[in-house]
């Protein structure tokens, strides 16, 4: 019997996800350089050595070890140099283990099943009379997710002490807790998806076997987190209705329990909320003062010499946030309220994602398009209606909360949207927020937003304007509401609180 304790360097809290909290670009000389990425999960795991709750401490980033996939060219560079335990100099101190997973099979896990079939299901993006249609390629490709997620389930395995916890996040990931319980009983396994959840009835266009493969990988675990209520209910609904699961609700915790071939699993609710603290900090630094200026003057002043308004967005190019439609919306204000023609501008933040994805190039291209068309319909000498940046450039996203009269949040589904929850936090003069009801966050936020159906159009453009002609002092209120309910469950206390039930069980 080998022995598995954390003296011997193995980790008591695990966290696993396909992007990992540093990744690597190799330059022209050959030199490596890393850069950091945010997000809960990074505060979560940082405030472990702090809290305690990782263990003894005695490993190098406080007990925790955080799996994760080599992306891009150079993350496979920093593995093969660094045998795949990554420089703690590079993590800020985290201890990291990123495998590199061959190639092809990396790609067919990652674009083919996990963002081209998982990702579509959840935010229901299929445009159902040509596609979905799961031939030999998929197939294919569901073998490599099939190895990927068994190259994951492998790494923790090995990684992990005794009785440790494990944290598995999202749909790249959904076959690891069952694997991962075959190869260590022993384990505390839990599951957080970030994204929706779909429906049964729009679930099972997925072949049935890979839909009860996908509900039993995660029923794995003996929690299963999801960041809504609505998004919890969806799982538990599949489960019963594609694996005859039964559903019961827990009396002390009032969590969904459901009990599927013997095994049962927890359903927890956790809402992500924005780090109230770090983003005010950094919104007040140099680099974003530079940008506000810069945005002051794209903004610019209206006729009688008042800046204009600034309807703001920020945003990955991705197809569930609904840009495209977002442009509509705000063409159709001008064209049924002249009165805002020259008074306002609409900033489009809409950074690039998952360009490898032929459909993902192409809507960044529309939205484009779509920009210009506006522009060259309405614009002036001295007005441009859409100002629209491509380049990922935090500063400047900090920069249009600050400045943003109007948020604009109008996703067609989306597990929570961090963005409806950072603006009210650093805005400097009060924002309204105009706020889609399929967001996750709509379910904390509804009531001080907003909130609009996100395919229509016309109702999009009244709620902008309603939004821009809210008076200074309600939308002051309703910013301060907004922001108070946005960092209720800050990162460091929705990771712990995750930690915390998954140890109770
Ligand atoms: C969503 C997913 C994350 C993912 C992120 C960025 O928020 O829930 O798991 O990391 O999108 O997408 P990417 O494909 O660039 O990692």
């Amino acid at each position: 019997v080998v022995e598995r304790s954390s003296q011997q360097g193995l980790a008591d809290v695990l966290v696993a996800s396909n992007r990992g909290p540093v990744s690597y670009s190799v330059g022209d000389d050959g030199s490596l350089s890393a850069k950091r990425g945010g997000g809960g999960l990074v505060s979560g795991l940082s405030a472990i050595a702090a809290d305690g709750a990782g263990g003894d401490g005695d490993r190098d980033g406080g007990g925790a070890v955080w799996v994760c996939a080599a992306l891009g060219k150079g993350d496979r560079e920093a593995v093969r140099r660094s045998g795949g335990k990554l420089d703690p100099a590079d993590t800020g101190g985290q201890s990291v283990r990123m495998l590199d997973i061959p190639e092809e099979t990396f790609a067919d896990a990652y674009n083919g099943i996990a963002n081209s079939v998982l990702w579509f299901v959840h935010h229901m993006l299929y445009q159902t009379p040509l596609e979905p249609s799961f031939d030999a390629e998929f197939e294919r490709q569901w073998a490599s997710y099939e190895r990927y997620n068994a190259a994951f389930a492998d790494a923790l395995a090995e990684e992990a002490a005794e009785g440790a916890t494990v944290l598995v996040q999202d749909y790249h990931l959904t076959l690891v807790p069952g694997l991962l319980r075959e190869r260590r009983p022993d384990l505390r396994v839990g599951h957080f998806s970030h994204t929706p959840w779909a429906p049964p009835d729009y679930y099972r266009m997925l072949p049935d076997a890979v839909a009860r493969q996908v509900l039993r990988g995660i029923l794995g675990a003996d929690r299963a987190a999801f960041l809504t209520r609505r998004w919890a209910r969806g799982f538990a609904d599949c489960c019963a209705a594609v694996l005859g699961a039964s559903v019961a609700e827990d009396e002390r915790t009032g969590e969904a329990v459901v009990t599927c071939e013997g095994r049962t699993t927890r359903l927890g609710v956790h809402g992500l909320g924005a780090d109230g603290e770090f983003l005010r900090e950094r919104a007040g630094r140099e680099d974003v003062e530079e940008r506000i200026a810069i945005l002051r003057g794209e903004i610019g002043s209206d006729a009688d010499d008042r800046p204009r308004r600034a309807i703001v967005r920020v945003d990955r190019t991705e197809l569930s946030k609904n840009i495209v439609r977002g442009l509509h919306a705000y063409a159709r204000l001008l064209a049924d309220r002249p009165e805002w023609r020259g008074r306002v501008v609409h900033l489009a933040l809409a950074y690039p994602s998952r360009q490898d994805l032929a459909v993902y190039r192409d809507y960044m291209s529309e939205v484009s398009r779509v920009a210009d068309e506006i522009n060259s319909t309405y614009g002036t000498e001295g007005w441009t209606p859409v100002v629209l940046f491509l380049k990922d450039d935090f500063a400047r996203s900090l920069a249009a909360y600050r400045l943003a009269d109007v948020a604009l949040v109008n996703p067609i589904r989306d597990g929570m949207n961090l963005v409806a929850k950072e603006v009210p936090v650093v805005s400097d003069d009060g924002c309204a927020l105009v706020l889609s009801r399929e967001a996750g966050a709509h379910e904390e936020l509804g009531p001080y937003a907003f909130v609009v159906n996100p395919y229509d159009i016309g109702d999009t453009a009244r709620a902008l304007h309603e939004a821009l002609s809210m008076d200074h002092g309600p939308r002051a209120e309703h910013t301060a509401r907004l922001a108070s309910a946005a960092t209720a469950t800050p990162p460091t206390r929705w990771f712990l609180d995750q930690l915390a039930a998954l140890r109770e069980g």
